[in-house]
């Protein structure tokens, strides 16, 4: 009989549910909060709040969707770590609550991890494979030998790429979050109109730093007569562009030459843009594997990934006591 899973996503500011039955999925639903636009960046409190309003509207959603009640519901996963506190006990405790009632197993799934496998929602994840999973909190790239497991080769020294997108975003004045704003006007603009710089780490290391871009972008953005011509921002925002992506693909090439991989998988917010899909395509095409990167809706913080997730720790036997805790700091596959 197929096992059929539920997921709760509520680490940061989108509220997700989704319903997999045997890692397929049937039915999910995103909410993004908006209440967090005007502040120019998550405001933790107002997003605790909004999960608690969201998540039953979600979740009825996302049944209705699904075709299904929660009476066949075989297992429930939630986001367990790392993300916002008071984010992630809203749909932990809402998940163990629903798991406690039906007594039904809990899984509390690790969120970075959730995203590292989350190409394998839509295709076939062959082992080993390379991963990065780069978003508004997290650069990191990691060799994955087998399900279960994987080693973290390198991260982010300080901004993860997300940040550095939505910080270019914020110097060029577009709505936050700047990444999709960014992507949008670098497809018209010139990314060899300026040479910001892309930071050079000692030999060896496969971290990457995003800081100095920043500055970069900063000192240059304070240079240009106000206000910002229409093709300067383009030109900016290209320019910036090219410099984030090379950082990670210089970085993901190292790492491919040095860790034998059958795929390259990208996630996370970051695997939105475009042309760091072209990018990834285009280095695992030249060693003859696939590049798999989620749908864009599967890139971003999403339920379908948490209850994909959940359903391999499943599948492995593992779930998770009803006394766990919310774990924001959780690390992942430490290196
Ligand atoms: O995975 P995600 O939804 O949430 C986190 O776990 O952080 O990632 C959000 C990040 C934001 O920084 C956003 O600007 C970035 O992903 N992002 C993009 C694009 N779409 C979203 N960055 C560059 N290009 C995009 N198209
Ligand atoms: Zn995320």
């Amino acid at each position: 009989m197929a096992l059929r899973v539920l997921g709760l996503e509520t680490s940061c500011d989108d509220t997700g549910a989704a319903i997999l039955d045997d890692g397929r999925l049937i039915a999910h639903v995103v909410e993004s909060q908006d209440v967090h636009v005007i502040y120019g960046g998550v405001v933790p409190e107002l997003a605790s709040r909004a999960h608690i309003t969201l998540l039953p509207r979600v979740l009825e959603t996302t049944l209705d969707r699904a075709g299904a009640s929660l009476a066949s519901i075989d297992a429930v996963a939630a986001t367990i770590g790392p993300g916002l506190v008071g984010s992630l006990l809203v749909g932990l405790e809402f998940a163990k609550g629903l798991a406690m009632a039906r007594g039904i197993p809990f899984v509390g799934v690790n969120h970075v991890e959730a995203h590292l496998v989350s190409p394998g929602l839509e295709h076939d994840l062959p082992y080993p494979f390379l991963g990065m999973v780069a978003s508004g909190g997290h650069t990191e790239i990691y060799h994955v030998p087998r399900p279960g497991t994987a080693r973290r080769l390198g991260s982010t020294r300080d901004d993860a790429a997300g940040e550095a997108f939505d910080k270019v975003g914020k110097l060029l004045g577009l709505p936050y979050p700047g990444g999709p704003h960014v992507d949008r006007l670098a497809r018209e603009g010139n990314p060899a109109a300026f040479d910001f710089p892309v930071a050079r780490l000692e030999r060896g290391t496969l971290d990457v730093s995003m800081s100095g871009l920043k500055t970069a972008v900063k000192l240059h953005v304070e240079r240009e007569p106000r206000p910002l011509s229409d093709r300067t921002v383009r030109d900016i925002a290209a320019s910036a562009e090219r410099a984030i992506v090379t950082a990670l693909v210089e970085r993901l090439e190292e790492a491919l030459e040095r860790f034998p991989s059958t795929a390259l998988a990208i996630s996370g917010g970051c695997a939105c843009n475009t042309r760091l899909r072209d990018e990834a395509a285009r280095i695992a095409g030249a060693r003859g594997i696939p590049a798999l990167v989620p749908s864009p809706a599967f890139c971003r913080d999403n339920g379908a990934m948490i209850a994909y997730a959940g359903w391999l720790s499943l599948e492995r036997g593992e779930t998770t006591p009803l006394t766990a805790n919310a774990v924001p700091n959780l690390d992942s596959f430490p290196g």
